[in-house]
């Protein structure tokens, strides 16, 4: 039976409690199941694109489609070989087990082809489990782990002799999973069963859409393509049986649940392109907007410091904090350095950064009053994820600055701070980490007002924060003249990126950028490290990119960028002080002079240009790029 128990409104604040990288979609209902379930993983692709298939159930015939490629390769054929069904599950993959072919694509089928099923996760038992079902006479046509799971329902299934009730599909799911170590997101089709779905999650995200006299099912909301109004979050180790009108979920210890339904904002999830040609373009010039929505409704101008309600924690509490632990991989690991550059200098407590996936297997001893903060777009990056977990085990108090609402981060995280970003889906992260180095301003600007930061310089910070939209937009119209820098440099396969202090984040942060979407070779360092070690790279034919906008560096950065020149490497400087590297650059980008602790914000800007002409130049696939998907849900 359908239990609504609670349907929740997001009101714009962090929700207390309550609430493979592939992408998974499913369709029960009244309509034709396969274009639906088409464009929903077209909504998807950005969480891997290596294949596509699915697998659709009229009455007891289950029809299989699936094709190594894009989602366009598969929907191609499946207008040479339309199938009419009202019950589908499909998936797009990013590949762990088993080559990119068509036959490691899923769906995989059961070998008795009753059961089809899509995962996205890893199975780290399936070796054992495979030898087993071998023994048991069940076969395998690939080398994945997630066709093991396939095989493994069936024999659940077979060993039950009553009736074919549902319960009996939901059953064999839900026993095959209590064999089963590693994370998955799942759905399965019964070939018995026309009108139903089995989904089951643990350690990948997915969620259960609610429309009318149907149901959806995706690891993303994305996947619902708009149909849906309503969510249900499905938890870690939760198996669901889901039916055109209704919904039944059970633990994998079999306990009933009482599942909350929480209403979709679809302003936050907009994914369309506006008239851009890449996501990244579209995200790069949406900063303005994005930086906007992270500040709005933060800031008190009367006590010149920031309001930040979401954290759930007391003045009192946050005074008794000695030091702060940020967590996070890729660019939000980038933020998190920007964002200990910043609370260190304007609040004064020590913060640590570190990489999460590290983190979760180092037992690093911890202070009692330390305060753990991680940050992930997604909110649903396993690293990300499990050393949240593992220092909430610990006792730790949990904060998290992420882009999704309602992903497994904000509500396993004791509160935090939303970033209103809207919908990130170029897989290079870029409107996101300016959004969380904002955040991060404002808890510095929190944190240090409540500790040694005046009210004259709390002004000063307020003031430069609430113009921060209006100095990204001023630098977007450095755009034209990036791109013919980046004409010129394009055809170069190393780069160095040089920054000092909290610019020396903004130079991982470009080289990242660079590597990403171009494929270009690209290394970052603090600028006075050059001089030990990476000098030596230095040539004609290594670019450097030089950050030089804070003040207290400027004149060593200058001699480092010279220290460059006399070596014949070209330079190029993002400075708001281009006069004085009139001698040293061969190319300058000019920055608006702004409050020292928006440097890291507004400089990103431009490296973020830079790489994403230089991709287009080379004539890279700037949204997808290869061996990338953008959230990374297994380790
Ligand atoms: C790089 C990029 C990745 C992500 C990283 C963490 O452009 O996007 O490095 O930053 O995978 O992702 P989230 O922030 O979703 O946890």
């Amino acid at each position: 039976m359908l239990c609504f128990v609670k349907v929740i409104q997001f009101i714009g604040i962090w929700l207390q409690k309550i609430f493979t990288m592939c992408g998974i979609t499913g369709y029960v209902g009244y309509k034709n199941a396969s274009p639906i379930l088409l464009e929903g993983l077209r909504k998807l692709e950005y969480r891997g694109y290596d294949s596509a298939g699915l697998a659709l159930l009229n009455g007891s015939q289950l029809y299989l489609e699936k094709r190594k490629g894009r989602v366009s390769v598969l929907a191609d054929e499946m207008q040479k070989h339309p199938f009419r069904a009202q019950t589908g599950i499909s998936h797009t993959r990013w590949a762990t087990h088993g080559e990119v072919t068509d036959a490691n694509a899923h769906p995989h089928l059961s070998s008795d082809g009753n059961f089809a099923l899509v995962h996205n996760g890893i199975i780290e038992n399936y070796e054992s489990i495979k030898k087993f079902l071998s023994a048991e006479g069940y076969s395998f046509s690939s080398q994945t782990d997630s066709e093991v799971l396939a095989n493994l329902i069936a024999y659940h299934y077979a060993r039950r002799t009553d009736e074919k009730c549902e319960s009996r599909f939901l059953e064999a799911v839900r026993k095959a999973l209590m064999h089963v170590e590693g994370t998955y997101g799942i759905a399965v089709l019964c070939r018995f069963f026309p009108k139903q779905i089995v989904a089951a999650r643990k350690g990948s995200p997915l969620l259960i859409g609610v429309g009318k006299d149907e149901m959806l099912v995706s690891s993303d909301v994305l996947g619902f393509a708009g149909r849906a109004k309503n969510v249900i979050y499905l938890e870690d180790s939760q198996v669901a049986s889901i039916a055109p009108e209704n919904c039944d979920i059970v633990t994998i210890g079999n306990k009933q649940i009482d599942f909350v339904v929480s209403k979709i904002d679809w302003e936050l999830e907009n994914a369309d392109l506006a008239g851009a040609s890449h996501y990244m373009e579209k995200e790069i010039f949406e900063q303005p907007k994005a930086l906007e929505n992270a500040i709005r409704g933060r800031i008190s101008d009367d006590l010149s410091t920031a309001q930040l309600g979401g954290i759930n924690m007391t003045p009192n509490e946050l005074r008794q904090i000695d030091r702060i632990l940020f967590c996070a991989c890729g660019t939000a690991w980038h933020a998190c350095l920007a964002a200990e550059h910043l609370i260190e200098k304007y609040a004064r407590i020590p913060v640590e950064v570190e990489y999460a996936s590290e983190f979760r297997y180092r037992n690093a001893p911890l202070d009692k009053s330390t305060l753990v903060f991680v940050i992930s777009q997604s909110g649903e990056t396993i690293d990300t994820l499990e050393a949240l977990r593992e220092s909430k085990r610990k006792g730790f108090k949990t904060l998290a600055i992420t882009n999704s609402v309602g992903s497994t981060i904000s509500r396993e995280s004791d509160g935090g701070l939303y970033q209103y970003a809207g919908k990130e889906i170029g897989v290079a992260s870029t409107k996101a980490f300016t959004s969380q180095v904002a955040i991060s301003l404002l808890l510095a600007l929190y944190i240090g007002r409540m500790r040694d930061l005046s009210f004259a310089e709390g002004r000063e910070i307020v003031k430069a924060v609430k113009s921060l939209p209006a100095m990204a937009e001023e630098v977007l119209k450095l755009a034209p003249k990036i791109q013919e820098i980046a004409k010129k440099y394009a055809k170069f396969d190393d780069f160095l990126f040089l920054g000092r202090l909290s610019e020396f984040p903004v130079a991982l942060e470009g080289a990242l950028k660079l590597k990403e979407i171009s494929y270009i070779h690209a290394e970052a360092y603090p600028a006075g490290e050059m001089k030990h070690g990476p000098i030596a790279l230095v040539c004609p034919e290594c670019p450097t990119v030089v950050f030089a906008n804070t003040d207290d560096v400027l004149p060593k950065i200058i001699s480092n960028a010279q220290e460059i020149k006399a070596r014949k490497g070209p330079v190029i400087a993002i400075t708001n002080s281009p006069e004085d590297f009139e001698k040293s650059a061969d190319d300058i980008i000019p920055l608006p002079k702004v409050h020292e602790a928006l440097c890291p914000i507004i400089s990103t800007i431009p490296a973020q240009l830079l790489a994403y002409y230089i991709a287009l130049e080379r004539g890279c696939d700037v949204d997808k790029p290869r061996n990338l998907a953008k959230a990374v849900t297994v380790e």
